[in-house]
């Protein structure tokens, strides 16, 4: 009997995997066993065909294939290298097959394609203590994006044999460049905004400390335009943070070949007509949804209103969780899903309730009634809420230039190292994440500050939820000008950025 390893995959965690082959003298039979689904069953066929047409004997014997544990469920196409290695190493003398971990999916005429899921693969192996990994070509650069273990790419099965026989060799693929984690976007520049000083300055706000922002304002104020510069101000993803989401764009199969690791974080559009498996994911697969895929990064929600009320729905639990777990008939999996989320809305269904330059043509009702789509649980979970007015004639028609991405997102960074480093050991990196007790520990007030909250709290009819909001915004605020305690002024700015239109609805 000859064993190889590879590993399996569940949603970004991954379990090792023992490829057992047994071949005795009986009468020619081919079984794979150890709850395989439809997917390896076609593997069977290509692990026969590449044998074959890689220049190798198939065994005329009975051979058997367990795939261990059997308890665990295995999907995906990266099971046909190891099983044919096994399959092969009974027959051929191969080396030292318990140091390695390989995966691969073979073509009927031998050749090694490129998997999805190999970055959570390989981490995986490494934590085992293998040392050595054997991945498709395609999968190279992936591979070698986990430290400490040597990469070996190949083309076809062939090479694999030769090179476990000893034949040839294969060096390990080294990563070359550095990975560049300070590239931002600029080709759309916050100096190209006109005017609207409030909405960039909660924007810079909202950014600094991971805030979710909604936006209110009429048609064509700016606010898709603000949003869309979000992605030039918002800090470099650190090494950890871009590890977890890439990992979660390898098991979707959309990490590139030349460019695996996400260097940038993510900003998804989420379209307003998109199904609830497209967002929390789901399938019969499980795979991530567009929350998965905007971990550590910002989800944009245009035309809130517009969104299905079962899709602001079912935001609320990873909002507050960060994680989500998907399950479906035959499996469960559980990702990350940590962001922020951008979102926009015009003030009614005409867009003009509140304008000073346009008469809002809708009916009390009619506003309530689209004000109140979006009220409650949603709302509760996004920390700052501003106005956008339109910009007047003076603004618009100004040639004074106005700020640039580039000056903002100093800032923004500056504000986030601070968090970092006092948030050290504390597990998490921002003050939108902190906790009810970590906003006692803290967000020490100024007494002014105190004083002003205390009757926030009394006139504003403040929930303990909109409390700990505003502290937590107050926070960043005193961040960005590098100030140890929240002071008077930050916590009024905070203040201002509540919540107006939905307090009474709730
Ligand atoms: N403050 C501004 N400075 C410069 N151009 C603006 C500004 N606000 C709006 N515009 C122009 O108007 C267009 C429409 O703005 P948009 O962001 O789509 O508005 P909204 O999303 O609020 O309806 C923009 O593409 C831009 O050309
Ligand atoms: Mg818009
Ligand atoms: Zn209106």
């Amino acid at each position: 009997m000859v064993t190889c390893y590879t590993c399996g995959l569940n949603g970004i965690d991954s379990y090792l995997v023992d490829i057992e082959a047994d071949i005795t003298k009986a009468l020619p039979q081919y079984d794979v066993v150890g709850l395989a689904d439809t997917a390896i069953k076609e593997s069977k066929e290509r692990v026969r065909s590449s044998i074959k047409n890689s220049g190798f004997q198939f065994p005329a014997r009975k051979i058997t294939i367990n795939l261990a544990p059997a308890s665990v469920r295995k999907e995906g196409t990266h099971y046909d290298l190891p099983m044919a290695v096994a399959l092969l190493g009974a027959s051929i003398e191969l080396g030292g097959l318990e140091e390695y971990v390989m995966l691969g999916e073979l073509s009927l005429s031998g050749e090694l394609r490129g998997v999805s899921g190999v970055l959570p693969m390989t981490d995986h192996a490494k934590k085992q203590g293998f040392s050595k990994i054997i991945v498709p070509m395609d999968n190279a650069k992936e591979a070698a994006l986990v430290p400490g273990i040597s990469v070996y790419p190949a083309g076809n099965l062939r090479q694999v044999i030769d090179f476990l026989t000893g034949q040839t060799s294969i060096s390990s693929y080294q990563q070359e460049e550095e990975l560049d984690f300070s590239a931002f976007d600029t080709t759309l520049d916050f100096a190209d905004v006109k005017g609207q000083e409030n909405a960039k300055r909660a924007i810079e706000v909202a950014c600094s400390g991971g805030h979710s922002i909604l936006m209110t304002g009429t048609p064509g104020s700016g606010k898709t335009m603000l949003s869309k510069r979000v992605p030039g101000i918002l800090p470099p993803l650190t090494f950890e943070e871009s590890m977890e989401v890439t990992k979660i764009y390898s098991v979707c199969g959309l990490v590139s070949k030349e460019n695996p690791m996400l260097v940038k974080r993510p900003f998804r559009v989420l379209h307003h007509t998109a199904s609830t498996v497209s967002i929390i994911g789901g399938g019969t697969k499980a795979m991530p949804g567009e929350i998965s895929l905007a971990h550590n990064g910002v989800l944009f929600l245009d035309e809130l209103p517009e969104f299905k009320r079962e899709a602001l729905e079912v935001l609320r639990q990873p909002l507050e969780d960060k994680r989500i777990n998907v399950t479906r008939v035959s499996r469960s999996a559980e990702y990350p899903c940590n962001f922020m989320i951008i979102a926009a809305k015009n003030p009614c269904p005409c867009g003009y309730h509140g304008s000073q330059v346009k008469e809002c043509s809708c009916t009390i009702d009619q506003i309530q009634r689209y004000q109140k789509k979006i009220s409650g649980p949603l709302m509760d979970r996004i920390d700052i809420q501003i106005e956008v007015p339109a910009v007047n004639y003076d603004e618009i028609s100004s040639i004074q230039p106005a700020e640039s991405t580039l000056e903002i997102r100093k800032r923004v960074i500056k504000a986030r190292e601070i968090q970092k480093k006092r948030y050290e050991g504390e597990g998490i990196l921002t003050n939108a994440e902190l906790t009810a007790p970590l906003v006692k520990k803290y967000c020490l007030l100024s007494p002014e500050a105190e004083t002003l909250l205390k009757q926030a709290f009394q006139t504003l009819g403040l929930t303990a939820r909109g409390y700990d909001k505003i502290i937590k915004v107050a926070r960043t605020i005193a961040d960005l000008e590098e100030s140890q305690n929240i002071e008077l002024h930050h916590l009024a700015e905070a203040i201002s950025y509540r919540d107006t239109e939905h307090r009474m609805a709730d």
